[in-house]
């Protein structure tokens, strides 16, 4: 929700000038360039191990992902489509993102046509009325993308749009990108028209040897003159796995390497929206484009829709894992609910409706529906959870909402999990199989916190970090945040008992100008590349090295600064360790491995900074980055230091 956000983000730069305080008073100056070898030694702290003993579970599921609308994470970020506004919605500012194009002497005006569209989705258009126009004189419309239109070499693009022209003659509509500095054309098309009714045309721009570049826009003209309404006006490169309508291939790499295991969707407020009316309606997010009105989003800018239900759960499956279905529970972020009961039904069906679309096969309605979109087979599902942060509504509604959503669900679906977004206190016979809780807090109170759930009771629901991160750095964390992150997974490692999946939040950032709402967000980007922050690789890391089981164990003597997580896994026989020494000082070891075979040999994969504050950005991608080295242990105690501002994730093979 804005207002909380606004609090809570203005609260966390209090807390990260506190944190930059703190760390400047408690030992040493921060750090310059390059940690000092001088650096203070802590005493030496004892670690003990016994991995026979394993005293708690570890979920397979531990780390996955969040996703939602927000800082142009889908439109303008990970959906492939490259042209901005391409549904001409109109503001006092016209139609923003596009203008209109009179070569030479050309004579053309354009207009919104309220009532002329192809689609009772989208009932306008834009209309333009070309007076004079020739070969070299063209008249039609510009667009220019998103923060610009990224083009590669010898690469096709593949665009569409609907057209309606009174007369063919005012055809052909010739398609050119235009690099914005030259002026040169990179790649031509021409599309004859039809007179008469709407209907969709398709064209391929294929550039030649070209520099690469995001310095460029999209024309379609005409040289002749005649009226034709034009609308749905599409771009898009190749996408990760051929998929058409698909997604940015870098993404889907950086989101890969984070070796998550499912996806919670759709939101965030973004499922929920500002109003009653801007709800996360699904069945208008799926089908042909063309039958997708889009919706206004919470984060203040409107969604196309293209990348909708279909699209998220096609996600899911490219990178082989599974959705948290978040289901719509009747709040509105400004306040609103709607009542439990007969006003309720209506939504109570619609997540009805919505996980037959998600798991149902072909015979179900639903089911058809979606293999009538494309995609025959069920998606795999588990969870499903029942709105989002409904702690925000002070009516007192969601114990109810909750309870007549989840009996409908138990009803037609007893299999799957139901998660609630607050702790239901009246559950009215629908207890919640899972409770979401959210954190975002400064890097040092992040560190406060590691021992939140240590006690926490074990015979209620569990519980599902849903929404995390330790918020340092604009727009991505810095190593400050990375340091609070990891502190606060080995925490959630040490009750992973209890903590069945968590997942950080924001995951996606454009950083170009008005691209961002919320910072920091884990994955930077803009129209030509990505690059990922130091939380990022923390993540990967501890996700990449999860381990079954939490070993018995015990450490005296550490910093307070300190944090450190052990798991074994038993199928591979490897140790994990995780040491996280945010401290400015470094953290000597004696780690005593008991239970098992003595490990000989430790890979240790480093990821260090020399200040809280030092980052990667675009310009400066690797800067902070994951180095790998090894240790030969001698003697049955291994003596190990671990440096300051250094998170180490260690495997010891036991066998
Ligand atoms: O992650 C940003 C926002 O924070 C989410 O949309 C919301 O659930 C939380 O308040």
């Amino acid at each position: 929700m804005r207002s909380f956000n606004t609090v809570q983000k203005s609260l966390s730069q209090l807390n990260a000038l506190r944190f930059l305080a703190l760390s400047m008073l408690a030992i040493v100056p921060l750090y310059a360039q390059t940690a000092p070898a001088t650096a203070t030694k802590s005493a030496g702290a004892q670690m003990s191990i016994d991995v026979s003993k394993i005293v708690s579970p570890v979920s397979p599921t531990l780390y996955g992902m969040m996703t939602e609308e927000i800082n142009h994470a889908f439109d303008g970020g990970l959906y492939a489509e490259l042209l901005q506004n391409r549904t001409f919605r109109s503001t006092w500012l016209g139609f923003e993102h596009w203008d209109l194009v009179r070569n030479g002497g050309a004579a053309a005006e354009w207009q919104l046509d309220k009532a002329n569209g192809p689609s009772a989705a989208l009932p306008q258009s834009v209309k333009l009325t070309v007076q004079t126009a020739s070969a070299g004189n063209e008249a039609g419309i510009s667009s220019s993308g998103y923060w610009g239109i990224p083009l590669h070499a010898r690469t096709a693009y593949k665009g569409s749009f609907y057209a309606k022209a009174e007369d063919a003659g005012i055809g052909p509509v010739t398609a050119r990108l235009i690099n914005d500095k030259t002026g040169i054309a990179l790649a031509e098309a021409h599309v004859d028209l039809k007179a008469g009714a709407w209907s969709r045309y398709e064209y391929t721009l294929t550039t030649g040897s070209i520099a690469t570049s995001s310095t460029n826009h999209l024309e379609l003209t005409v040289a002749h003159p005649g009226s034709i309404w034009l609308q749905l006006v599409s771009l898009m490169p190749p996408t990760y796995h051929d998929t058409p309508n698909g997604n940015r291939t870098d993404l889907m790499e950086r989101m890969a390497g984070l070796h998550p295991t499912f996806l919670r969707l759709p939101g965030g407020n973004y499922l929920e929206g500002d109003t009653l009316q801007d709800w996360y309606n699904w069945k208008a997010t799926i089908g042909p484009l063309v039958d997708r009105p889009g919706h206004q989003a919470p984060w203040t800018y409107w969604s196309t829709d293209g990348l909708g239900l279909l699209e998220f759960l096609e996600w899911c499956e490219d990178l082989k894992i599974e959705p948290v279905l978040a289901v719509y529970a009747g709040y509105a972020l400004k306040g609103d609910h709607i009542n439990p009961g007969k006003d309720l039904e209506p939504f109570v069906q619609s997540a009805v409706d919505e996980v037959e679309y998600v798991t149902g096969d072909a015979s179900t309605k639903w089911g058809a529906e979606r293999a009538k979109d494309g995609h025959p087979a069920p998606f795999p599902l588990h969870y499903i959870e029942i709105g989002n942060e409904d702690w925000f509504d002070k009516s007192g509604s969601y114990d109810a909402r909750f309870g007549q959503i989840a009996k409908a669900l138990r009803k037609a679906y007893p299999q799957y999990k139901l998660i609630a977004t607050t702790p239901v206190k009246e559950p009215q016979g629908e207890e919640p199989d899972v409770v979401d809780d959210h954190y975002y807090k400064a890097p040092g109170e992040m560190m406060d916190f590691v021992h939140h759930y240590d006690k926490a009771p074990r015979t209620g629901p569990k519980i599902f970090v849903g929404e995390w991160a330790s918020m340092s750095g604009v727009p991505t964390p810095n190593f400050g945040s990375a340091l609070g992150d990891a502190a606060w997974m080995t925490s959630m490692e040490r009750n992973s008992d209890l903590i069945v999946m968590a997942s950080y939040a924001p995951l996606l950032v454009n950083i170009n100008p008005g691209g961002m709402q919320w910072s920091p967000d884990l994955i930077g980007y803009d129209a030509l590349g990505s690059y990922v922050s130091p939380s990022y690789y923390a993540q990967a890391l501890f996700a990449g090295h999860l381990g079954d089981g939490t070993p018995e164990s015990s450490i005296t003597g550490a910093g307070d600064r300190f944090f450190y997580s052990a798991t074994v896994d038993s199928k591979t026989h490897i140790l994990h360790l995780k040491l996280v020494n945010a401290s400015t000082a470094d953290q000597a070891l004696e780690i005593d491995v008991q239970g098992g075979v003595k490990a000989r040999a430790a890979s240790i994969t480093s990821l260090h900074a020399s200040t809280y504050e030092e980052t990667n950005s675009m310009t400066d991608p690797g800067r902070i980055a994951p180095k790998m080295s090894s240790e030969t242990i001698v003697g049955d105690i291994w003596k190990h230091t671990v440096p300051p501002l250094t998170i180490q994730v260690i495997d010891l093979p036991l066998k």
